[in-house]
């Protein structure tokens, strides 16, 4: 399996003011490319707490970075719940804070997740942490939009097969901006009359299906300016399925407490309503808790955008505790 090939690697470095002894905390650890490159800048005895929801990313993290010790501490679970990790782990003082929004490249390209609208025999999952389950009960209902409690814990399938054609529609159309959520809402509720839709192919083959009546053609896949159809359900479902938004809402507050005076935040999104959060929530602290040190967002040099697609749409914003 290719390792992830971490973004903005440098501008991150950077962006930490790492130096010998800081101890940083990486929520988003994945393949740990960034955090084996704060260890060496931190090096001899900074530490890192490193956070991931999915299991196998700790796995694989715990790997690449064997041979820094007891420099590390992993923790898997959500970083929605930073401050408390934080107080369990007893890591304190923090100097700096690193978010590097979404999935790894080994999730999507091959941990059979069903990510990618690519990989059509996988289960439809979605899901970073796959230890988290969809339990419904009489007294907890079960999925309303973003169906809280129940977020991060049922599958995409679970999602497609038990939402109404409102909520399916709502979701492709806030978290996608798909033109025909409704068509493709209406047409999964018909489909799922038959047998539960289970697979990325199953998805897929609906989607196809509602863009050939659409454009009138006959095309296997009617491909849009380039793009698969299916591209923005997928996305759409991968935010909602994993509350992707609402976990940056939550994390960001905790995130500034949890910094030392003097501490930074460095934080990369890939989706403009994930950055226009970021920005929106710094903007309303600037100047109260924190320091604003990126006016625009940083991104990718041409050369890295050239040897990494997924930098292309990176963006980095970076803070400063007061
Ligand atoms: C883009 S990857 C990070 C890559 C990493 N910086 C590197 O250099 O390899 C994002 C990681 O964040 C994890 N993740 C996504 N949402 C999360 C959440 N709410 N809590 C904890 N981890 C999460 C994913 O499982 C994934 O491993």
């Amino acid at each position: 399996m290719d390792r992830h090939v971490p973004v903005l690697l440098n501008e991150v470095l950077e962006a930490l003011n790492l130096a010998s002894g800081k101890n940083v905390i990486d929520c988003t650890l994945g393949d740990a490319g960034h955090s084996e490159e704060i260890l060496k800048a931190t090096s001899p005895d900074g530490k890192l707490l490193g956070i991931d929801a999915d299991a196998e990313s700790i796995l694989r993290a715990k790997k690449f970075l064997y041979e820094y010790g007891d420099r590390v501490v992993f923790e898997r679970n959500n970083f929605e719940h930073l401050q408390d990790i934080v107080k369990e782990q007893n890591f304190q003082p923090v100097d700096g804070i690193l978010m590097d929004f979404g999935w790894s490249s080994p999730q999507f390209e091959e941990r059979g997740r069903g990510f990618s609208f690519a990989k059509t025999d996988e289960p439809l999952d979605m899901r970073y942490d796959t230890y988290l389950k969809c339990v419904h009960t009489a007294d907890e209902p079960p999925l309303g939009i973003d169906g809280k409690p129940l977020y991060g814990k049922c599958t995409a399938a679970e999602h497609v097969n038990m939402k109404s054609a409102e909520e399916l529609e709502e979701v492709f159309k806030k978290y996608g901006e798909e033109k025909l959520s409704k068509e493709i809402a209406a047409a999964i509720v018909e489909k799922r009359e038959g047998y539960a839709l289970e697979t990325v192919g199953d998805l897929v083959d609906v989607i196809l299906e509602v863009y050939r009546k659409k454009l009138k053609t006959e095309k296997e896949v009617p491909w849009i300016g380039g793009i698969h159809p299916a591209t923005k359900v997928f996305q759409a479902l991968r935010i909602s399925v994993n509350d992707e938004l609402g976990v940056i809402e939550r994390v960001l507050p905790q995130a500034i407490e949890t910094l030392a005076s003097g501490g930074r935040l460095a934080v990369i999104t890939f989706h403009s309503v994930e950055d226009r959060i970021v920005k929106h929530y710094f903007k309303s602290q600037d100047k109260k808790l924190i320091t604003i040190i990126t006016k625009k967002p940083i991104i990718a040099s041409d050369q890295e955008a050239e040897e990494n697609p997924r930098s292309r749409s990176a963006k980095l914003r970076i803070i400063e505790k007061m």
